[in-house]
């Protein structure tokens, strides 16, 4: 029998949900040494909190996080609250001995990010921030296939990730389902909300950012809030795009938007190097896009490759060859690797501090936009 580990979720929405999810399906697919227990959920409205218990087989609910910290049977705290809440959220847990998963982006900002470092790190707690479009298989092959060298010296990376769901004026700020507008709840627009992904990819698998020089614009200025009912001027940014130079002398190209109609989420990264060429798009996130200019040429070109085989990453653990998974699933891999890494001391990456270096390349980013210039982007 695995030893039980008592999760107390912060944040029943839809991050509360998948991380949930991860939770019930995660034994039952990967040999994980910890049984997790939905010990206790925790959000803001009573009734809401009470059905989500009921649906997903908590023990318990709150509308307060102070009691989920104030646990002594929570071993894990998960935050999946709006990015203003989760310093104040880890923080605390930090200081009672918690174990972590947080939402990206880790914080509003990487002078508040720094501080929640420093508490887990002082504490000596495991933590993970759920950057989770790492765990795609086809994202962590192509992850796999740099390692190995196949591509050679790497000479582009560009990344973007586009949506289409604010290009109305009517859409509020601030509230439950828009507080992604509001600057305060979110810290910033697409740069910490879709950018921070592609950021946290690029330098997984391309290595650190030394500067960046951007763009943004916020293309709707003014907003009703939903909680003061007036109509108030928008803080986030609305698009970003922004050039990079990774420290191995490769450079970056980033796009993220939320005015690209017809697109919802449009993830998608390309990876040119001296001998390959990577590709990768999440609406066909299954399948990795490989050209290796060393085939010989009456049958070189793009291969699509299908990654459902035993042999690579995570895929072993699901169905058979040629059978596909999903969103879902990269946080149940999450949620495997986390409990893995757990119980033998190790920690599981990115962890705080690894996010803390995709939070200042976004401080740099928004910098270098408003003072249109290049900046450094400081060292985690
Ligand atoms: N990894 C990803 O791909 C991904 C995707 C979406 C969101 N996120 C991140 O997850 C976090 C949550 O986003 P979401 O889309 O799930 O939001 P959501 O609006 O769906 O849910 C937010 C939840 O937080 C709760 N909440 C808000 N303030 C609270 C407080 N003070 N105390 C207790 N509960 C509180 C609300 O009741 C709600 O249950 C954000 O940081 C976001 O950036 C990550």
């Amino acid at each position: 029998m695995n030893k039980k580990l008592n999760v107390g979720l912060i944040g029943y929405g839809f991050m509360g949900r998948t991380h949930s999810n991860a939770y019930c399906k995660v034994g039952h697919f990967f040999d994980v040494p910890y049984e997790p227990v939905l010990r206790v959920v925790c959000g803001l409205e009573e009734k809401v909190a009470k059905a989500f218990a009921e649906q997903w087989g908590y023990e318990s609910y709150t509308t307060d996080w102070h009691k989920v910290i104030e646990d002594d049977k929570v071993d894990v705290v998960d935050i999946c609250v709006p990015n203003n809440v989760h310093a104040e959220i880890a923080i605390a847990a930090a200081k009672a001995g918690k174990a972590i998963v947080c939402e990206k982006p880790l914080a509003l900002n990487g002078v508040q990010g720094k501080k929640m470092v420093d508490a887990i790190e002082k504490a000596g707690v495991a933590n993970l921030v759920s950057f989770n479009y790492r765990r795609v298989p086809a994202v962590t092959l192509a992850k796999m296939l740099i390692d190995e060298g196949r591509l050679g010296r790497i000479f582009h990376y560009r990344a973007n990730f586009l949506q289409d769901w604010t290009i109305s004026t009517k859409v509020p700020q601030g509230g439950m389902g828009t507080w992604r507008l509001d600057v305060k709840a979110a810290g910033s627009g697409v740069t910490g909300d879709l950018l921070a992904h592609c950021i946290d990819t690029a330098m997984w698998q391309n290595g650190p950012i030394g500067s960046v020089c951007a763009m943004t614009e916020t293309f709707v200025k003014e907003r009703m809030h939903v909680e003061t009912g007036k109509v108030e001027a928008v803080g986030i940014d609305d698009a970003c795009t922004f050039f990079c130079r990774f420290d191995n002398g490769s450079l970056g190209n980033f796009e993220s938007t939320r005015y690209a109609r017809g697109h919802k989420a449009l993830y998608t990264f390309e990876i040119n190097g001296e001998h390959a060429s990577i590709a990768w798009d999440l609406h066909d996130l299954h399948r990795l896009s490989y050209f290796d200019h060393r085939d010989e040429s009456i049958v070189r070109g793009w291969r699509s490759v299908h990654v459902t085989d035993s042999d690579m990453p995570y895929m072993g653990n699901w169905w058979v060859p040629g059978l596909q998974i999903g969103y879902e699933h990269t946080f149940v891999h999450q949620a495997a690797d986390f409990l893995v890494n757990l119980a033998k001391g190790k920690p599981t990456s990115p962890t705080f501090r690894e996010a803390l270096a995709t939070q200042y390349v976004c401080d740099a980013v928004l910098a270098s936009a408003k003072n249109q210039k290049w900046e450094k982007v400081k060292k985690a």
